[in-house]
């Protein structure tokens, strides 16, 4: 279930709203043009590769393709193991997007399993929305965020590109994302709320 933090951007944020409320989040995500759906999810696929999900969310993923025109679909997961290079690897899956960027494609994610906090940087406010599974997330292109997954990433998501070069991240250089609550401070809040 989706769970969205808005935060003022000062030097000092300040919350300004914090809900579960399916419908006020989705109108929040609307004024700023970020859209979010929701789908059925499928069980059973614990340690599933890309295929079998893809095939297990078929018709979903024809139909957002078929709307919106993208050519390219893969499946990202990461999921904690007991590999002695686990710690560097999540540490630097974590860091690659933890800055505030752009990109010229939109941002479009199912999340399949597990969860992530995308942050939408828009007219001086700071929208945290944390997706878990059932939840698609469509940030249009050049709109300002960054996303964490956490010190302990686990996650599957289904991402979706216009392009199959994938897309690459242009950094803004705001230290933005620093003074905002990150992923282990909002699921602890939200745990013990
Ligand atoms: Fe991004």
């Amino acid at each position: 279930m989706t769970y969205l933090t808005v935060y003022t951007d000062g030097d000092t944020p300040g919350t300004l709203l914090r809900t579960e409320d399916t419908a006020e989040i989705a109108t929040a995500l609307k004024e700023i043009g970020v859209r979010l759906r929701h789908w059925r999810t499928v069980g059973g696929l614990d340690g599933a590769g890309q295929d079998e999900i893809l095939a297990a969310y078929r018709e979903e993923v024809a139909q957002v393709v078929a709307e919106e025109g993208y050519s390219f679909v893969d499946v990202a997961q990461l999921h904690p193991d007991d590999s002695p290079d686990w710690p560097e690897r999540a540490s630097a899956a974590r860091n690659k997007f933890l800055a505030e960027h752009t990109h010229d494609d939109d941002e479009v994610r199912f999340f399949v399993a597990g969860s992530g906090i995308f942050y939408l940087h828009v007219d001086g406010k700071v929208h945290a929305v944390l997706c878990e599974p059932g939840d698609l997330l469509s940030v249009p292109a050049r709109t300002t965020h960054w996303f964490d997954m956490g010190t302990r990433p686990d996650f599957t998501a289904i991402r979706f590109f216009h392009d199959d070069d994938g897309w690459v991240g242009d950094f803004t250089g705001d230290p933005v994302a620093a003074r905002i609550p990150d992923y282990d401070t909002i699921t602890a809040d939200r745990a013990g709320a």
